[in-house]
């Protein structure tokens, strides 16, 4: 018998399917999808509005069962939320009562960790992010940008080996964006986990992912995947990197 070697962080999902019913019908979101994510990947998810990516990312989270098919996160089927995940929306969702360091640490708290030790664990990630400055600080004190920062680190301070995001960046301003875009591409090659970003912004796909897998609005067409193959760090006004966005900006009819 052959052994299969599986990577951490490596998913599986196989003849997923998916629909709602709305308005008495059936709206098939997802139908027979299926995908591998390499363990320690970045992939990105593009596709128009209500195009089914929150629901395929809630299905890989766990938080959605899908109608048929099956989600395996290093070999084993996915039932509901597990510790090897996070998910990461596009507000941060931050307890108002807490400061960034009870933030961050309130994840491993709740795990059963002592609160020295969630503390330490939890600082480590706030310097990350660049916010040790701010540890003392309550959310509302915090922009926009730092407080999706303070997100991310209460996510990786569980030390997930998948990184779920839905439009993480959405809501921020276009500078903050390129900055943070910038630090999730050096905190995915620092931790080395699996990275799934749901976006609607080409360049950010183009900009941090290994491979884009772009979803069709029209029913029954195939979902593509196409490989960025580009160096790291990633400039964005380089040629390759202008000609990627092209093509990409093609696959929705659109220059
Ligand atoms: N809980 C739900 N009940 C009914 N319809 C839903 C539900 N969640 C999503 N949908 C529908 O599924 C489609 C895909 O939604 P979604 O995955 O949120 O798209 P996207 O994130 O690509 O914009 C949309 O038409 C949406 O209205
Ligand atoms: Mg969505």
């Amino acid at each position: 018998m052959t052994q299969v070697t599986t990577r951490r962080g490596e998913v599986a999902v196989r003849n997923l399917s998916k629909s709602f019913a709305l308005n008495g019908q059936r709206l098939n979101v997802l139908r027979d999808l299926d995908l591998d994510i390499r363990g320690s990947e970045a992939l990105a998810i593009v596709g128009p509005s209500g195009c089914g990516k929150t629901t395929l990312l809630r299905v890989l989270a766990g938080l959605e069962a899908p109608d048929a098919g099956e989600v395996r996160i290093d070999d084993a089927p996915v039932q509901g939320i597990g510790a090897e995940r996070a998910i990461i929306f596009q507000e941060p969702r931050l307890l108002p009562w807490l400061t960034v360091l009870g933030n961050v640490a309130f994840g491993l708290q709740v795990r059963g960790i002592a609160a020295a030790e969630a503390e330490a664990r939890a600082r480590q990630y706030i310097r990350l992010v660049g916010l040790t400055e701010f540890e003392t600080a309550y959310p509302r004190q915090l922009s926009g940008g730092m407080a999706q920062r303070v997100g991310i680190a209460r996510a990786l301070t569980v030390q997930p080996e998948i990184l779920l995001l839905d439009e993480p960046l959405g809501a921020l301003d276009a500078m903050t964006k390129l900055t943070m875009q910038e630090e999730l591409a050096r905190i995915w090659r620092d931790e080395g986990v699996t990275l799934v970003l749901v976006t609607h912004d080409l360049e950010e796909a183009i900009f941090l992912a290994d491979r884009v897998l772009v979803l069709p609005k029209e029913k029954g067409a195939t979902p593509r995947l196409i490989d960025i193959d580009l160096p790291r760090p990633r400039d964005r006004s380089e040629a390759r990197f202008v000609e990627m966005r092209r093509r990409l900006m093609a696959e929705f009819g659109l220059h």
